[in-house]
């Protein structure tokens, strides 16, 4: 009786024959443009696999090398965070709902400085906490407006409200004393000052 799962005696072998170079001798043996460029689907394969591992362990090793020199340069760099006092505006120079742009630390990117009400500022970065746009404070909205995506910022706190915005305006702590307006340090949280 004829097994119907044994296979036809004419049906194509599954094995793919290797090709025989010119000089009969191994692929192995074989010069190494022969070894790079082979003609075979199996050995076309696991040459394809050998420059995928080369690929893919360069580009860990790339990776890896990019990480270290981060964690190097940043491990040189203090971050910005100035604890010196700066004087940046006398009291009488801003109304109640004015505001002016300084620089604290001198040469630092502009920040600006809110009069609340007659006591009270607040000092932020200008620059968006979405894409660094100067944003613009709006003392009678109580709020403070980045114009290239309608983002919205709290006047008081720095905090988001609205548009694409996600995290406070970096804020700029102050002292006020004898009549100026010092800067005394920069918080990221939207911290009173
Ligand atoms: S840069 Fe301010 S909302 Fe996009």
């Amino acid at each position: 009786m004829t097994d119907s799962k044994s296979a036809a005696p004419d049906a194509p072998s599954l094995r793919e024959d290797l090709t025989v170079a010119p000089d009969g001798r191994p692929l192995s043996a074989q010069p190494e443009w022969r070894r790079e460029f082979p003609i075979d689907w199996p050995a076309d394969e696991y040459v394809s696999r050998r420059a995928l591992m080369k690929f893919m362990t360069l580009t860990s090793c790339a990776f890896v090398a990019g990480h270290a020199w981060l964690a190097a340069s940043s491990a040189g760099k203090r971050p910005e965070m100035p604890s010196e006092r700066l004087a940046i505006a006398r009291v009488d120079e801003l109304a109640p709902g004015a505001a002016r742009t300084f620089q604290y630390p001198p040469g630092s990117p502009p920040r600006l400085l809110i009069r609340l009400d007659a006591t009270r500022f607040v000092a932020y970065d200008q620059a968006c906490t979405h894409l660094s746009c100067p944003v613009v404070p709006q003392p009678r909205l109580g709020k403070i407006h980045c114009p290239c995506h309608n983002g919205w910022f709290d006047l008081e706190t720095g905090a988001p409200l609205a548009g694409p915005p996600r995290r406070p305006l970096p804020r700029v702590t102050l002292e006020v004393r004898d009549g100026v307006v010092y800067a005394t340090g920069i918080t990221t949280g939207g911290a009173t000052s």
